[in-house]
């Protein structure tokens, strides 16, 4: 049975269409993300499920019951946003609490599953605070707790981390996924960040303009992008034209050719490579990158420009600008693209 099922969803605001049709299917239990640029439809999207947007036409179901025209606390959808969206005048206790006061369950049942989520995101300790003396990743986990307080059928997250620096954010990420996986949560999760989305998902639903361009595992979104938006957005990689294929790799498509910056190898004298590692071409190094575990080279080969990554390690050899060099193709990871 399908968690969530969103059928031939539609929404315009004024003259601009927002999507057309969309229809995806979410599996219970499973992690998803919508990824994609700024202005793609991602939060009306969420918002249309949650029930804060209404959509022009379409159903949304839940678990089979169809609630398109359900209202939003009668769906059994919690939503994270990005902007935490705590009240200021309450403590953490009672903003976690609020959702349950307002179901009118007994005070000592709020009390017990108060007491379980506040343990689930570690914040014991910090229940008299209020959201001002806490920090931005501290003011997250409240949201989340009083999300989670509720045993939502599904979790809605909007860029929960997108305000967090760095840090906060990874750690963040790892215990979220620790959570869910957990209590067994059908999550949706919403992000702009490929990085982001990489490593929390089951699956990414990528998204452009309005439309799902993608639909796959993190490992398929990453190793195999089937169009040219996905190979933009996603990774770095290195996009060839016909002509570039056949010139530098020997191969006729029709399609353009993506390699990824860590599938180019620098041929090094007395090394054996594999079978597959071939394609050798001369070029000369334009600059480098430091980018921290790899070093990200630019390189010049018959007057087109490739990125390759070598691992940043002490024992290797680092290449100055202008040096020259033969680099070697992993024929394994060059991939097709429309
Ligand atoms: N309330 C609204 N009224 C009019 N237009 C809107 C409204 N909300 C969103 N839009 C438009 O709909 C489109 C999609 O917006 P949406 O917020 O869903 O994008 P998004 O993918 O979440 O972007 P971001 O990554 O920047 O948050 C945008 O062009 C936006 O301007
Ligand atoms: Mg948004």
């Amino acid at each position: 049975m399908m968690a969530l099922r969103v059928e031939k969803l539609t929404k315009a605001f004024q003259e601009s269409q927002v999507f057309s049709e969309i229809s995806f299917h979410i599996a219970q239990g499973e992690f998803a993300t919508f990824l994609g640029p700024s202005g793609c439809g991602k939060s009306t999207l969420l918002r249309c499920i949650a029930g804060l947007t209404t959509p022009d036409s379409g159903e949304i179901f839940i678990n089979e019951n169809n609630i398109t025209s359900e209202p939003p606390r009668l769906r059994g959808i919690a939503m994270v946003f990005q902007s935490y969206a705590l009240f200021p005048n309450m403590t953490v206790w009672d903003n976690i609490g609020f959702g349950l006061k307002m179901k009118k369950l007994p005070v000592t049942q709020q009390s017990s599953l108060i007491e379980e989520v506040i343990a689930l995101v570690e914040l014991q300790g910090k229940e008299q605070k209020y959201p001002a003396e806490l920090s931005g990743g501290q003011c997250q986990r409240v949201a989340l707790a009083r999300s989670l307080v509720l045993k939502p059928k599904i979790l809605l997250m909007d860029e929960p981390f997108s305000a967090l620096d760095t840090r906060i954010r990874k750690k963040l990420r790892v215990q979220l996924r620790t959570i869910q996986k957990e209590l067994n949560l059908t999550a949706l999760f919403v992000t702009h960040d490929q990085e982001e989305a990489l490593t929390i998902s089951d699956r990414i639903l990528l998204m452009n303009e309005g439309k799902i361009v993608q639909d796959g595992t993190a490992e398929q979104i990453y190793t195999e992008p089937s169009n040219s938006f996905a190979v933009r957005f996603i990774g770095n990689y290195n996009l060839l034209d016909n002509h570039q294929a056949r010139t530098l790799l020997g191969i006729t498509s029709d399609h353009q050719i993506a390699v990824r910056p860590e599938s180019i190898y620098v041929r090094e004298d007395g090394r054996n490579y594999p079978e597959h590692v071939r394609h050798p071409v001369k070029g000369k190094v334009m600059d480098s990158l430091l980018l921290g575990n790899v070093i990200r080279y630019r390189v010049e080969v018959a007057g087109l420009e490739l990125k390759v990554d070598l691992l940043n390690r002490s024992s290797e050899r680092l290449f100055a600008t202008g040096a020259e060099l033969q680099l070697l193709f992993n024929a394994q990871e060059i991939r097709e693209v429309d």
